[in-house]
């Protein structure tokens, strides 16, 4: 059972690894946008313990036939009930939260030097971080399957159905990466890339169940870096960490972020 006495004691330990490292990375999972009132994927109210997770064969699905596809979408975001109007919903509703603050702080610190977040909802970026690498990509964007190009899906238009790119005449997607679609290359590279760099990673709100992030606190470990979980959970990835710290991310992020502020204030 540990005490407020551990848990100081791990949250300063944690500042002196972030604040010693060379290159500190983050990647963020759910459960940092649970306290801005996005449902979980997993836990106990997560949006795939209600309603099952989706196939891995959603991509195939929707390569086969795209207009069935955003005939449904655009039904399944206007009628209650599934998972696509829950996550909708909740996502237009959500304001960034104390957790994603002291991200963008530790950045500002120079602490963060890049997040990697498995989150489509964008709150990393709106609440002032800079360099973020969406995997999962952005449900406020569209993304041709044709040649990549990205567009915000406000101000667009969806007449036609499916929509088909400007640029190159191929079909218009929802930038948000489905189950069963290659994470596109450029993307995944660069988040292999900041993995390979870094010597320590701030690991928040994921469970570690999807790959291929599920296996960058792995690599960067691998690779000497030191891991440091945040999670009110033990998850799969837990036994691999060098310091868990079992909390909420919008308490033990703010409190990393303010024993790190004098620090760089002083260097300054
Ligand atoms: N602070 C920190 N962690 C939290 C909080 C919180 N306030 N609340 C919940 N968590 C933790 C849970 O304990 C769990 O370990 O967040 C984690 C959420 O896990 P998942 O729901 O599996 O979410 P995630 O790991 O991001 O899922 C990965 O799966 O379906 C795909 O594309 C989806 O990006 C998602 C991916």
């Amino acid at each position: 059972m540990s005490t407020s006495c551990d848990f100081e004691k791990a949250l300063l330990t944690a500042a002196d690894i972030l604040a010693d490292a060379r290159y500190a990375i983050a990647l963020t999972g759910a459960g940092l946008s649970v306290e801005s009132g996005i449902p979980s994927f997993r836990g106990p109210d997560g949006l795939w313990t209600r309603y099952g997770q989706p196939s891995n064969l959603s991509y195939r699905v929707f390569s086969q036939d795209p207009q069935a596809w955003w005939e449904q979408r655009l039904r399944d975001e206007s009628t209650p009930g599934n998972p696509t109007y829950d996550l909708k919903d909740a996502v237009d509703r959500a304001m960034p939260n104390p957790g994603h603050a002291a991200m963008a702080e530790l950045e500002e610190l120079g602490i963060l030097r890049a997040v990697i977040t498995q989150n489509v909802d964008g709150l990393h970026t709106r609440e002032g971080s800079k360099s973020v690498l969406e995997i999962h990509g952005n449900r406020n964007y569209l993304r041709c399957v044709g040649c990549g190009h990205r567009q915000p899906r406000d101000g667009y238009a969806i007449t036609d159905l499916p929509p088909i790119c400007n640029e190159c005449g191929g079909v218009i997607k929802l930038d948000t990466v489905m189950f069963g679609e290659p994470i596109p290359r450029a993307t995944l590279d660069a988040c292999i890339e900041e993995v390979q760099k870094c010597d320590a990673m701030l690991l928040v709100g994921t469970s570690g169940a999807v790959n291929p992030a599920a296996q960058f606190p792995l690599m960067a470990r691998e690779g000497g870096a030191q891991i440091i979980e945040v999670n009110p959970e033990s998850t799969q990835l837990t036994a691999s960490v060098h310091l868990a710290l079992t909390g909420q991310a919008g308490d033990v992020l703010p409190a990393i972020a303010r024993s790190l502020r004098p620090l760089k204030s002083e260097e300054d």
